[in-house]
Protein backbone atom coordinates (compact mmCIF):
# COMPACT_ATOMS: atom_id res chain seq x y z
CA UNK A 1 0.00 0.00 0.00
CA UNK A 2 2.65 2.28 -0.82
CA UNK A 3 2.24 5.73 -2.24
CA UNK A 4 5.71 6.65 -3.65
CA UNK A 5 5.03 5.71 -7.32
CA UNK A 6 1.40 6.64 -6.78
CA UNK A 7 2.09 10.74 -6.71
CA UNK A 8 4.71 12.39 -8.75
CA UNK A 9 5.83 13.90 -5.93
CA UNK A 10 7.18 10.23 -4.53
CA UNK A 11 6.79 10.86 -1.07
CA UNK A 12 7.50 7.74 1.28
CA UNK A 13 3.72 7.46 2.50
CA UNK A 14 1.46 4.68 3.23
CA UNK A 15 -2.50 4.27 2.77
CA UNK A 16 -4.46 1.31 4.61
CA UNK A 17 -5.37 0.16 1.13
CA UNK A 18 -4.89 0.70 -2.52
CA UNK A 19 -7.85 -0.21 -5.36
CA UNK A 20 -7.63 0.37 -8.71
CA UNK A 21 -10.66 0.69 -10.70
CA UNK A 22 -10.61 0.18 -14.34
CA UNK A 23 -14.20 -0.48 -15.91
CA UNK A 24 -17.73 1.15 -15.74
CA UNK A 25 -18.10 -2.05 -13.22
CA UNK A 26 -16.00 -1.51 -10.81
CA UNK A 27 -16.54 2.00 -11.07
CA UNK A 28 -20.18 1.64 -10.53
CA UNK A 29 -19.98 -0.67 -7.38
CA UNK A 30 -17.40 1.57 -5.90
CA UNK A 31 -19.98 4.85 -6.35
CA UNK A 32 -22.43 2.56 -4.54
CA UNK A 33 -20.11 1.98 -1.98
CA UNK A 34 -18.29 4.95 -1.35
CA UNK A 35 -20.05 6.68 2.23
CA UNK A 36 -19.02 3.97 4.00
CA UNK A 37 -15.06 4.45 4.66
CA UNK A 38 -12.62 7.14 4.00
CA UNK A 39 -10.66 7.17 0.56
CA UNK A 40 -8.91 9.49 -1.44
CA UNK A 41 -9.79 9.14 -5.56
CA UNK A 42 -6.26 9.74 -7.60
CA UNK A 43 -5.67 9.53 -10.98
CA UNK A 44 -1.71 9.55 -11.80
CA UNK A 45 -1.23 11.64 -8.99
CA UNK A 46 0.60 14.54 -10.47
CA UNK A 47 -1.33 17.30 -8.51
CA UNK A 48 -1.52 15.37 -4.94
CA UNK A 49 1.03 14.94 -2.52
CA UNK A 50 0.76 13.08 -0.10
CA UNK A 51 2.50 14.51 3.16
CA UNK A 52 1.40 11.76 5.91
CA UNK A 53 0.11 8.20 5.74
CA UNK A 54 -3.48 8.33 4.50
CA UNK A 55 -5.77 6.62 7.14
CA UNK A 56 -8.17 4.92 4.23
CA UNK A 57 -8.11 3.44 1.00
CA UNK A 58 -6.46 4.94 -2.31
CA UNK A 59 -8.59 4.57 -4.80
CA UNK A 60 -6.89 4.67 -8.61
CA UNK A 61 -9.09 5.56 -11.51
CA UNK A 62 -7.70 3.27 -14.54
CA UNK A 63 -10.50 3.13 -16.74
CA UNK A 64 -9.67 3.38 -20.45
CA UNK A 65 -11.28 4.69 -23.87
CA UNK A 66 -11.57 7.53 -26.22
CA UNK A 67 -14.72 7.67 -29.02
CA UNK A 68 -14.55 10.02 -31.74
CA UNK A 69 -18.09 11.93 -33.30
CA UNK A 70 -17.38 14.26 -36.29
CA UNK A 71 -20.13 16.98 -37.27
CA UNK A 72 -19.87 19.53 -39.94
CA UNK A 73 -18.06 22.09 -37.44
CA UNK A 74 -15.98 19.66 -34.92
CA UNK A 75 -14.95 16.66 -33.35
CA UNK A 76 -16.74 15.74 -30.40
CA UNK A 77 -14.41 13.08 -28.22
CA UNK A 78 -15.33 11.26 -25.26
CA UNK A 79 -12.43 10.26 -23.03
CA UNK A 80 -12.52 8.07 -19.90
CA UNK A 81 -11.38 9.23 -16.44
CA UNK A 82 -7.99 7.29 -16.71
CA UNK A 83 -6.96 7.85 -19.85
CA UNK A 84 -3.46 10.07 -19.88
CA UNK A 85 -3.50 13.51 -20.52
CA UNK A 86 -0.14 13.67 -22.82
CA UNK A 87 -0.88 10.40 -24.83
CA UNK A 88 -4.52 12.11 -25.84
CA UNK A 89 -2.64 15.12 -26.86
CA UNK A 90 -0.65 13.23 -28.97
CA UNK A 91 -3.69 11.24 -30.47
CA UNK A 92 -5.44 13.82 -31.30
CA UNK A 93 -2.50 15.40 -33.37
CA UNK A 94 -1.56 12.70 -35.31
CA UNK A 95 -5.40 12.21 -36.38
CA UNK A 96 -5.52 15.21 -37.56
CA UNK A 97 -7.70 17.10 -34.30
CA UNK A 98 -6.49 20.21 -33.20
CA UNK A 99 -6.17 22.69 -30.15
CA UNK A 100 -5.14 21.09 -27.31
CA UNK A 101 -1.39 21.47 -28.52
CA UNK A 102 -0.44 24.64 -26.05
CA UNK A 103 -1.37 21.77 -23.22
CA UNK A 104 1.25 19.29 -24.19
CA UNK A 105 3.26 17.31 -21.63
CA UNK A 106 0.98 18.04 -19.03
CA UNK A 107 1.80 15.24 -16.37
CA UNK A 108 -1.51 13.40 -15.31
CA UNK A 109 -4.97 11.26 -16.52
CA UNK A 110 -7.63 12.81 -18.10
CA UNK A 111 -10.35 13.29 -15.10
CA UNK A 112 -8.14 15.37 -13.67
CA UNK A 113 -8.08 18.28 -16.15
CA UNK A 114 -11.43 19.81 -15.23
CA UNK A 115 -11.04 19.48 -11.52
CA UNK A 116 -8.11 22.16 -11.53
CA UNK A 117 -8.80 23.22 -15.27
CA UNK A 118 -5.28 22.90 -16.20
CA UNK A 119 -3.84 25.79 -18.28
CA UNK A 120 -0.49 26.22 -19.92
CA UNK A 121 1.00 28.98 -22.94
CA UNK A 122 -2.33 30.83 -23.11
CA UNK A 123 -4.80 27.82 -23.29
CA UNK A 124 -6.84 26.43 -20.54
CA UNK A 125 -8.61 22.91 -21.07
CA UNK A 126 -12.30 24.62 -20.01
CA UNK A 127 -12.53 26.22 -23.76
CA UNK A 128 -12.53 22.67 -25.36
CA UNK A 129 -14.70 20.90 -22.95
CA UNK A 130 -18.52 20.44 -23.99
CA UNK A 131 -19.73 18.53 -20.84
CA UNK A 132 -18.06 16.25 -17.46
CA UNK A 133 -19.76 13.05 -16.99
CA UNK A 134 -19.79 12.77 -12.93
CA UNK A 135 -21.67 10.50 -10.87
CA UNK A 136 -22.96 11.43 -7.41
CA UNK A 137 -21.82 9.25 -4.63
CA UNK A 138 -25.10 9.84 -2.70
CA UNK A 139 -27.69 8.93 -5.46
CA UNK A 140 -24.97 6.75 -7.90
CA UNK A 141 -26.04 8.65 -10.64
CA UNK A 142 -24.78 10.45 -13.70
CA UNK A 143 -24.97 13.46 -14.41
CA UNK A 144 -23.95 15.61 -17.72
CA UNK A 145 -22.64 18.35 -16.62
CA UNK A 146 -22.28 21.70 -19.62
CA UNK A 147 -18.82 23.55 -19.25
CA UNK A 148 -20.93 26.71 -17.91
CA UNK A 149 -22.48 24.41 -15.33
CA UNK A 150 -18.47 23.28 -14.46
CA UNK A 151 -17.73 27.16 -13.15
CA UNK A 152 -14.68 27.14 -14.95
CA UNK A 153 -11.80 29.73 -13.50
CA UNK A 154 -8.07 29.70 -13.00
CA UNK A 155 -7.23 26.54 -11.55
CA UNK A 156 -10.45 25.68 -10.20
CA UNK A 157 -14.17 24.43 -11.17
CA UNK A 158 -16.97 23.28 -9.34
CA UNK A 159 -15.35 20.35 -8.41
CA UNK A 160 -13.32 22.07 -5.94
CA UNK A 161 -15.99 24.00 -4.93
CA UNK A 162 -19.47 22.91 -4.42
CA UNK A 163 -19.13 18.85 -5.99
CA UNK A 164 -15.91 18.68 -3.78
CA UNK A 165 -15.99 15.03 -2.28
CA UNK A 166 -19.27 14.15 -3.55
CA UNK A 167 -19.06 11.96 -6.96
CA UNK A 168 -16.67 10.89 -9.19
CA UNK A 169 -15.63 11.69 -12.93
CA UNK A 170 -16.15 9.28 -15.51
CA UNK A 171 -15.42 10.93 -19.02
CA UNK A 172 -14.79 14.15 -20.19
CA UNK A 173 -16.31 15.32 -22.95
CA UNK A 174 -14.08 17.76 -25.23
CA UNK A 175 -15.11 19.70 -28.53
CA UNK A 176 -12.32 20.62 -30.95
CA UNK A 177 -13.61 22.94 -34.03
CA UNK A 178 -12.47 21.84 -37.18
CA UNK A 179 -11.46 25.64 -37.55
CA UNK A 180 -7.99 25.87 -35.91
CA UNK A 181 -6.39 28.59 -34.89
CA UNK A 182 -3.00 28.63 -33.24
CA UNK A 183 -3.08 30.74 -29.91
CA UNK A 184 0.32 32.00 -29.55
CA UNK A 185 -0.32 34.84 -27.17
CA UNK A 186 2.35 33.52 -24.70
CA UNK A 187 6.04 34.66 -25.83
CA UNK A 188 7.84 31.60 -26.76
CA UNK A 189 5.17 30.95 -29.11
CA UNK A 190 4.62 34.39 -30.06
CA UNK A 191 8.08 33.90 -31.98
CA UNK A 192 6.84 31.39 -34.22
CA UNK A 193 5.72 31.90 -38.52
CA UNK A 194 2.80 30.41 -39.38
CA UNK A 195 3.10 27.51 -36.95
CA UNK A 196 1.44 24.39 -37.22
CA UNK A 197 0.01 22.45 -34.48
CA UNK A 198 2.37 20.09 -34.69
CA UNK A 199 5.26 23.29 -34.37
CA UNK A 200 3.56 24.57 -31.50
CA UNK A 201 3.38 21.09 -29.71
CA UNK A 202 6.51 20.89 -30.54
CA UNK A 203 7.66 23.62 -28.64
CA UNK A 204 5.47 23.66 -25.91
CA UNK A 205 7.58 20.23 -25.34
CA UNK A 206 10.59 22.06 -25.63
CA UNK A 207 10.16 24.42 -23.78
CA UNK A 208 8.57 22.58 -20.89
CA UNK A 209 11.47 20.42 -20.80
CA UNK A 210 14.10 23.26 -20.64
CA UNK A 211 12.51 25.03 -17.78
CA UNK A 212 10.30 22.17 -15.95
CA UNK A 213 11.95 19.58 -13.95
CA UNK A 214 10.66 15.74 -15.47
CA UNK A 215 8.51 14.43 -12.63
CA UNK A 216 9.91 10.70 -13.81
CA UNK A 217 13.42 11.95 -12.85
CA UNK A 218 13.17 14.23 -9.36
CA UNK A 219 9.89 14.48 -7.69
CA UNK A 220 7.81 17.38 -8.09
CA UNK A 221 3.47 17.84 -8.85
CA UNK A 222 4.47 21.10 -11.01
CA UNK A 223 3.45 24.84 -9.65
CA UNK A 224 3.20 24.29 -6.14
CA UNK A 225 1.15 27.51 -5.87
CA UNK A 226 -1.24 29.37 -7.65
CA UNK A 227 -0.47 33.05 -9.41
CA UNK A 228 -2.28 35.33 -6.61
CA UNK A 229 -4.46 38.05 -8.12
CA UNK A 230 -4.91 40.87 -6.14
CA UNK A 231 -5.88 44.87 -6.19
CA UNK A 232 -4.62 47.24 -9.19
CA UNK A 233 -3.95 49.55 -6.12
CA UNK A 234 -2.23 47.15 -4.31
CA UNK A 235 0.09 46.05 -7.45
CA UNK A 236 0.40 49.68 -7.35
CA UNK A 237 1.59 50.23 -4.16
CA UNK A 238 4.18 47.11 -4.31
CA UNK A 239 5.73 48.88 -7.61
CA UNK A 240 7.09 51.46 -5.70
CA UNK A 241 8.87 49.37 -3.45
CA UNK A 242 9.55 46.24 -6.49
CA UNK A 243 9.65 48.10 -9.98
CA UNK A 244 10.56 45.11 -11.51
CA UNK A 245 7.45 43.09 -10.25
CA UNK A 246 5.87 41.34 -13.16
CA UNK A 247 2.13 41.50 -13.68
CA UNK A 248 -0.84 40.78 -16.03
CA UNK A 249 -3.90 42.64 -16.45
CA UNK A 250 -7.06 39.84 -15.26
CA UNK A 251 -9.54 42.75 -15.94
CA UNK A 252 -10.08 46.67 -15.13
CA UNK A 253 -9.49 46.24 -11.07
CA UNK A 254 -7.31 43.33 -10.82
CA UNK A 255 -3.96 41.76 -11.88
CA UNK A 256 -2.08 38.31 -11.86
CA UNK A 257 1.71 38.45 -10.16
CA UNK A 258 3.53 35.26 -11.32
CA UNK A 259 4.01 33.83 -7.46
CA UNK A 260 7.51 32.26 -9.19
CA UNK A 261 8.87 36.08 -9.57
CA UNK A 262 7.70 36.67 -5.77
CA UNK A 263 9.32 33.57 -4.59
CA UNK A 264 12.39 34.04 -6.83
CA UNK A 265 12.81 37.76 -5.19
CA UNK A 266 12.51 36.20 -1.49
CA UNK A 267 15.42 34.49 -2.39
CA UNK A 268 14.01 30.44 -2.41
CA UNK A 269 15.19 29.40 -5.77
CA UNK A 270 17.43 26.20 -5.04
CA UNK A 271 16.93 26.93 -1.45
CA UNK A 272 14.78 24.25 1.22
CA UNK A 273 13.85 22.16 4.08
CA UNK A 274 15.97 18.97 3.95
CA UNK A 275 15.33 16.74 0.85
CA UNK A 276 12.61 19.26 -0.68
CA UNK A 277 13.73 22.76 -2.60
CA UNK A 278 12.54 25.26 -4.60
CA UNK A 279 14.01 24.20 -8.47
CA UNK A 280 16.54 26.08 -9.12
CA UNK A 281 15.26 26.90 -12.84
CA UNK A 282 11.34 27.46 -11.58
CA UNK A 283 11.09 28.51 -7.75
CA UNK A 284 7.46 28.24 -7.96
CA UNK A 285 7.50 23.95 -8.23
CA UNK A 286 8.92 22.45 -4.98
CA UNK A 287 10.93 19.14 -5.64
CA UNK A 288 11.37 15.89 -3.72
CA UNK A 289 15.81 15.06 -3.83
CA UNK A 290 14.54 11.50 -3.49
CA UNK A 291 14.71 11.26 0.78
CA UNK A 292 12.24 14.57 0.62
CA UNK A 293 9.80 13.96 3.92
CA UNK A 294 6.01 15.63 3.88
CA UNK A 295 6.77 17.26 7.03
CA UNK A 296 9.73 19.08 5.26
CA UNK A 297 7.22 20.01 2.13
CA UNK A 298 4.48 21.44 4.57
CA UNK A 299 7.50 23.34 6.52
CA UNK A 300 9.09 24.90 3.43
CA UNK A 301 5.63 25.81 1.58
CA UNK A 302 4.82 27.56 4.99
CA UNK A 303 8.01 29.61 4.98
CA UNK A 304 6.86 30.65 0.96
CA UNK A 305 3.41 31.49 2.31
CA UNK A 306 4.58 33.40 5.50
CA UNK A 307 7.87 35.55 3.90
CA UNK A 308 5.19 36.48 0.63
CA UNK A 309 2.79 37.77 3.61
CA UNK A 310 5.55 39.54 4.93
CA UNK A 311 7.15 41.05 2.13
CA UNK A 312 4.07 41.83 -0.30
CA UNK A 313 0.80 41.46 1.62
CA UNK A 314 -0.25 38.10 -0.72
CA UNK A 315 -1.66 35.45 0.47
CA UNK A 316 -0.53 32.19 -1.78
CA UNK A 317 -3.00 29.81 -2.07
CA UNK A 318 -1.88 25.99 -2.51
CA UNK A 319 -2.23 24.66 -6.28
CA UNK A 320 -1.30 21.01 -5.53
CA UNK A 321 -3.24 19.18 -3.40
CA UNK A 322 -1.78 18.16 0.12
CA UNK A 323 -2.88 14.82 2.01
CA UNK A 324 -3.32 14.15 5.65
CA UNK A 325 -3.87 11.70 7.21
CA UNK A 326 -7.95 12.31 7.12
CA UNK A 327 -7.94 13.42 3.69
CA UNK A 328 -7.09 17.54 2.51
CA UNK A 329 -5.05 19.62 4.79
CA UNK A 330 -4.80 23.18 4.44
CA UNK A 331 -1.47 24.79 4.48
N1 LIG B 1 9.84 33.97 -12.95
C1 LIG B 1 10.83 34.44 -12.12
N2 LIG B 1 11.84 33.59 -11.78
C2 LIG B 1 11.89 32.31 -12.22
C3 LIG B 1 10.86 31.82 -13.06
C4 LIG B 1 9.84 32.67 -13.41
O1 LIG B 1 10.83 35.61 -11.72
O2 LIG B 1 12.82 31.61 -11.86
C5 LIG B 1 8.74 34.89 -13.33
C6 LIG B 1 9.00 35.53 -14.67
O3 LIG B 1 8.57 36.85 -14.62
C7 LIG B 1 8.11 34.73 -15.60
C8 LIG B 1 6.95 34.45 -14.69
O4 LIG B 1 7.52 34.20 -13.42
O5 LIG B 1 7.73 35.47 -16.72
C9 LIG B 1 6.07 33.30 -15.13
O6 LIG B 1 6.83 32.11 -15.19
P1 LIG B 1 6.43 30.91 -16.16
O7 LIG B 1 6.22 31.40 -17.53
O8 LIG B 1 7.43 29.82 -15.94
O9 LIG B 1 4.99 30.44 -15.68
P2 LIG B 1 4.27 30.38 -14.24
O10 LIG B 1 3.34 31.54 -14.16
O11 LIG B 1 5.26 30.22 -13.17
C10 LIG B 1 2.18 29.05 -15.12
C11 LIG B 1 1.44 27.81 -14.72
C12 LIG B 1 2.18 26.57 -15.22
C13 LIG B 1 2.29 26.65 -16.73
C14 LIG B 1 3.04 27.94 -17.10
C15 LIG B 1 3.10 28.17 -18.59
C16 LIG B 1 0.27 28.36 -12.64
C17 LIG B 1 0.22 28.18 -11.15
N3 LIG B 1 1.30 27.75 -13.27
O12 LIG B 1 3.42 29.04 -14.41
O13 LIG B 1 1.41 25.42 -14.87
O14 LIG B 1 2.99 25.53 -17.25
O15 LIG B 1 2.35 29.09 -16.52
O16 LIG B 1 1.88 28.58 -19.08
O17 LIG B 1 -0.59 29.01 -13.20
C18 LIG B 1 1.09 23.82 -13.13
O18 LIG B 1 -0.02 24.31 -12.96
O19 LIG B 1 1.47 22.85 -12.44
C19 LIG B 1 1.99 24.41 -14.12
C20 LIG B 1 3.25 23.99 -14.28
Amino acid sequence: NALQKLHTFGLDAHANAVRVIEDDAQLHAFARHAGSAPFWLLGEGSNTVFVEDFEGTVVRIATRGITVEETHDAYCLTVAAGENWHSLVEWTLSNGIFGLENLALIPGSVGATPIQNIGAYGVEIARFIDAVIWRAFDSAEVHRLSAQECAFGYRDSIFKTELADKGIIEQVELKLPKQWQPQQAYAELAALNDPTARDIFDTVVEVRQRKLPDPARLGNAGSFFKNPVITREHYLHLQQQWPAMPHYPVDETRVKVPAAWLIDTLGFKGKGCGGVRCHINQPLVLVNEGQGTGEQVLTLARAIRDQVQDNFAITLENEVRLVGKQGLIVL
